[in-house]
């Protein structure tokens, strides 16, 4: 870490933005100073601007009871009417919305009036199968506007839409199924990925499997497209064709309002223990922070701009940058199915130059990959339209970034490096385009009204120039609103460190420079970040002992060249299993078994066998010397240890592994 920060310190590169693109920006400088000048009245104009309300509000923020939040509460909108009808209504209804490319080459544009008239069908579908205010809808689906119609009904319908990435096990999407108590499953047979059909439909089988301890199952129906052809188990009864229902149904759906701070998703994300917390976001808030974002963040002009998000709708970024965002702004954009490298490493920049892709959002782990591969595979192709370029999703180094603007923005596209999280909803810190000048590696300002500061571990601001922990002072619209079913834990983990000061913790470190400006150092607690994705050590813990073998597991996040972080981890495994067993490809077994239980996002990278883990007195587990050992830099400090031979111990195993 160290390294890497001496190697920011010296960073002073900055791209002014040009004369023609700060001409024409959407976002102005004023937008800072109405912020600063009355933060809640700025809001204000922005949801009331920015979104239709069926019945406009007249309170604006309520924080008398922090760290619970309500914003917009008396006001009462419908948001998928904002994602849909009312751009029809505006005459806009034959811009195309959603530009489809299948990996396997199929092909949808869609419409806004298409789009409006396939929500409504599926929202009338799931009024019939009994979903109403409040209920949740489980969403397992491929990268298909399936996928966006199935959220965009459920929000119509004023239901609550848990979307479980498709790569994860029936497993873990048993737990998400039942922390929120979801009434039905929206899923497919199967999607396209690296060339071939992999099966969704199987897992939802077995996360719906009955567990013979008699507990009533909440889920009543799964509805499934058929987008992979693949042969799927059928349920009479519970399982229902969408190109069954949907087509049935009337396309005139009346959109109900519902009050502000009606819950709109929970999603699932990582924390430091192993169970996934259930991020709950509403209504009116959300939607505006998503919006206003979307449009200065990514200078949106929704006449001429196509915008393109890599994220799957199973991540935050899929929720605010596909779904909502872009839809609430009328813009029109790409979705893309499948991996960036199948059937060709150029693809993505054959789906650029075929759209004319004007904006590209997407996360330093692929920017990486692409670096790697060299610029002869994006240079076979026509860059030239796009203008400007997004990331997210974790710290992106400065030669990440200068190659992203030079082979991807032919030197021209400014980049905006968003930092945020499921937490927050909606962008944090960026620059804005045609303002900021911009500096390789640093994700630079709070956007307006949004406030930010860098502390100590008192809780006091640090003077530039200086590291600390990232925090949010002031309530934001999009900001969390708790987690699903326990509320402690909301407290807890965000809001207990600097409880004094009233301040939002995020887990990030980081530091501002002699300008002000913010750079992130990554996660400070024991949450990893892999390819951008978030992973909790505790987790893949747990699922390693949950294997026969198992004694005890310890996993750390590792630097990695490729994906920032990679999972290792390092197992003891039980005398029982050792007298019985070879220790021939356990270790290689043990890796798929994480995929299994998790996700393939989940599988480690390495997993060490060793005799023995670092330990305090107290039996806490040191995982910073494990990292060190991971990383293979000389081992930190050991004098808290039980037993300061252990390390010597280690390396010499892991050693002999390598
Ligand atoms: O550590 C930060 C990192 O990703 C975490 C949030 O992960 P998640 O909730 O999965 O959301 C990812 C997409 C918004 C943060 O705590 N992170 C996200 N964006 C950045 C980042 N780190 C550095 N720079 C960023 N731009």
């Amino acid at each position: 870490m160290s390294t890497q920060i001496d190697h920011l310190m010296n960073e002073t590169r900055k791209f002014a933005p040009s004369v023609e693109f700060a001409a024409g920006a959407v976002a102005t400088p004023d937008l800072y100073e109405s912020a600063h000048a009355n933060r809640e009245e700025f809001w204000a104009s922005q949801a009331r601007e920015l979104l239709h309300w069926h019945t406009p509000f007249e309170h604006v923020l309520d924080w008398s009871n922090p760290p619970f939040a309500t914003w917009f509460a008396d006001g009462e909108l419908n948001v998928a009417y904002n994602c849909l009808d009312r751009h029809v209504a505006a005459g806009n209804g034959d811009r195309v919305a959603l530009l489809w490319e299948g990996e396997n080459g199929d092909e949808r544009r869609i419409t806004y009036a298409e789009l409006t008239a396939e929500v409504s069908r599926v929202a009338h579908v799931l009024e019939d199968l009994g979903i109403t205010v409040n209920d949740r809808v489980a969403i397992y689906l491929p990268m298909i506007p399936e996928a966006i119609v199935a959220m965009l009904a459920v929000a119509r319908v004023g239901a609550v839409h848990s979307v479980v990435f498709g790569g994860f096990s029936a497993d873990s999407l048993r737990a998400r199924i039942d922390d929120a108590g979801a009434k039905v499953v929206i899923t497919a047979d199967g999607g396209y990925r690296k060339g071939k059909v992999s099966a969704l439909k199987p897992a939802v089988d077995m996360a719906l499997a009955d567990r013979g301890n008699g507990e009533q199952e909440s889920v009543e129906h799964v509805l499934v497209v058929k987008r992979g052809g693949n042969e799927v188990e059928w349920h009479e009864g519970r399982d229902l064709w969408w190109h069954d229902v949907v087509p049935a149904a009337s396309d005139e759906h009346t959109a109900k309002a519902f009050p502000a701070e009606t819950p709109l998703f929970i999603l699932y994300t990582s924390g430091t223990t192993g169970k996934p917390k259930g991020i709950v976001h509403t209504s009116g808030g959300y939607l505006t922070q998503a919006a206003f974002t979307h449009l200065n963040v990514f200078d949106l002009k929704p006449e001429t701009d196509v915008y393109w998000c890599t994220a799957d709708v199973g991540w935050i970024t899929g929720h605010s940058y596909v779904a909502y965002g872009p839809l609430a702004n009328g813009a029109t954009q790409v979705i893309y199915e499948g991996t960036p490298d199948t059937p060709h490493p150029g693809r993505w920049w054959e789906i650029v130059e075929k759209y004319r892709v004007t904006t590209l959002y997407t996360a330093p782990t692929a920017i990486r990959s692409f670096m790697k591969i060299g610029r002869h595979v994006p240079q076979k192709f026509d860059l030239s339209s796009l203008r400007l370029l997004g990331s997210v999703g974790e710290p992106i180094n400065p030669e990440a970034w200068m190659w992203y603007r030079s082979v991807i923005g032919t030197d021209l596209a400014p980049i905006v490096d968003t930092w945020w999280q499921t937490e927050t909803g909606a962008i944090m810190i960026s620059a804005l385009p045609g303002i900021t000048a911009t500096k390789p590696g640093s994700a630079q300002v709070a956007v307006p009204g949004v406030s930010i500061e860098v502390v100590n571990e008192a809780g006091e601001t640090v003077a530039n120039g200086d590291g600390g922990l990232l925090v949010v002072t002031e309530p934001w619209p999009s900001m969390l609103r708790g987690i699903w079913g326990d509320p402690d834990r909301f407290v807890e983990t965000y809001w207990e460190k600097f409880a004094a000061q009233g301040y939002y913790f995020a887990g990030d470190g980081a530091r501002r420079d002699e300008d002000g400006d913010i750079w992130l150092l990554g996660r400070v607690d024991d949450v990893m970040n892999v390819s951008g994705h978030r992973l909790s050590t505790a987790e893949i813990e747990s699922a390693l002992v949950a294997h026969e073998a198992t004694a005890e597991a310890a996993v750390v996040g590792a630097h990695d060249e490729a994906t920032g972080q990679a999972v290792v981890a390092f197992v003891i495994i039980k005398q029982s299993y050792l007298e019985a067993h070879s220790l021939d490809g356990l270790a290689g077994a043990l890796r798929a078994w994480v995929g299994e239980q998790i996700g393939p996002i989940a599988r480690p990278r390495d997993v060490y066998i060793v005799a023995e883990l670092p330990k305090t007195r107290s039996g806490k587990i040191m995982r910073r010397l494990l990292r060190d050992v991971a990383e293979g830099h000389e081992v930190g400090d050991t004098t808290t240890l039980a037993d300061t031979m252990v390390m010597a111990t280690i390396k010499g195993q892991v050693t002999k592994a390598k």
